[in-house]
């Protein structure tokens, strides 16, 4: 298992991670304009008996997208067929996908943004009139057929809108964007999970335990296993303040959720370019990072917490970053 608090691919998920997850929209915490939009959405649907419209669900890794797409299926009361970008490499291939779903199904495409261009298009009759165009014959006697597909909602994910081609964005009827959650509604996550794990946590613990998430559930949900775990072994069937605070300390979670990358990302700016600004391949080259981790990872909740700003010119570290870390501006 990866030890890294916050990546930007999927990790293999264990079988906890399933009994975690929301199931129903009431289970699901936050999000609360982008859930009674939907709420309405999938009413309206299943009163005019129609699917609802095709769904693009965006923001940074960990969030809920993928929860909440599941959830959506649920709500309509539809099946949930899954494919992802990245292994939709040949038209045949999406083809394949469109060709197994059912009148009102869901299907849902994770890291949508990855999808090939050429491969995309097949997806723009498909969506916007259930049809698909494919190609069938050897080269000298080639002749297109035309599939009708029975009415599907389709579900998008992605950490990335604007990598998205304009085409595609256009033909997604509702666009939502997840963001970064507020301490009590990782307060309610993590005392939710608790009784989920059967492992009880005291409030300022759990509080303590939202406050060092970085605004994101996946976050709340690993680091409240791993103090589990700390717990545990110091004999204690109940996760304290205590507990909590010193694990997260030998973690290297500060008390704004920072890790060591973080740490090593704003330090390369300040001693390395001098607080900037600083392009983005320089920077993840003098950190030893992707530039897309940086990018989708780690920047949007400095940006979000305001210790980091983009210009122009390229990345600086604030005024605050200086204060956060301690450090004197020169
Ligand atoms: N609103 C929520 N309420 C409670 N738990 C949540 C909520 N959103 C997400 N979670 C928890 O956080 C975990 C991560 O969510 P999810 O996998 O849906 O994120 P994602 O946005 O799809 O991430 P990625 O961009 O990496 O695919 C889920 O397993 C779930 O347990
Ligand atoms: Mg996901």
């Amino acid at each position: 298992m990866d030890d890294r608090l916050v990546t930007s691919t999927l990790l293999k998920e264990d079988a906890d991670e399933m009994n975690i997850r929301p199931q129903t929209l009431e289970e699901y915490v936050g999000q609360s304009d982008v859930k009674e939009n939907i709420k309405i959405f999938i009413k309206s649907a299943l009163i005019r008996k129609k699917p609802l419209d095709h769904v693009l669900l965006y923001g940074p890794p960990g969030l809920g997208k993928t929860t909440f797409a599941y959830i959506i299926a649920h709500e309509l009361g539809s099946n949930i067929k899954t494919a992802s970008g990245p292994s939709i490499e040949k038209s045949g291939d999406l083809a394949a996908i469109l060709s197994t779903l059912e009148e009102g199904d869901v299907l849902f495409i994770d890291e949508i943004h990855r999808i090939p261009r050429f491969i995309e298009e097949i997806l723009y009759p498909a969506m916007e009139d259930f049809y698909l165009d494919i190609v069938v014959g050897s080269e000298s006697s080639s002749r297109n057929i035309r599939i009708n597909l029975p009415k599907f909602t389709l579900i998008g994910a992605t950490t990335r809108a604007g990598d998205l081609s304009s085409p595609l964005r256009d033909r997604f009827g509702i666009i939502s964007k997840l963001n970064y959650y507020t301490d009590e509604e990782l307060f309610q996550i993590a005392k939710r999970t608790s009784k989920v794990l059967k492992m009880p946590i005291d409030d300022e613990a759990a509080l303590e335990l939202a406050k060092r998430s970085r605004g994101t559930p996946r976050v709340c949900n690993r680091l409240f296993k791993r103090v589990r775990d700390f717990a545990l072994v110091e004999g204690s069937n109940v996760i304290t303040l205590e507990i909590t605070k010193n694990s997260l300390d030998r973690l290297k979670v500060d008390g704004v959720g920072l890790d060591d990358t973080d740490y090593h990302l704003l330090m390369a700016i300040i001693e390395r370019f001098n607080g900037g600004p600083v392009g983005l391949e320089a920077l993840a080259s003098s950190i030893g990072e992707e530039s897309s981790t940086i990018e989708d990872v780690y920047e949007p909740y400095l940006l979000q917490i305001g210790l980091l700003k983009r210009t122009a010119r390229g990345r600086m570290v604030t005024d605050l970053a200086y204060e956060h870390l301690g450090i004197k501006k020169m």
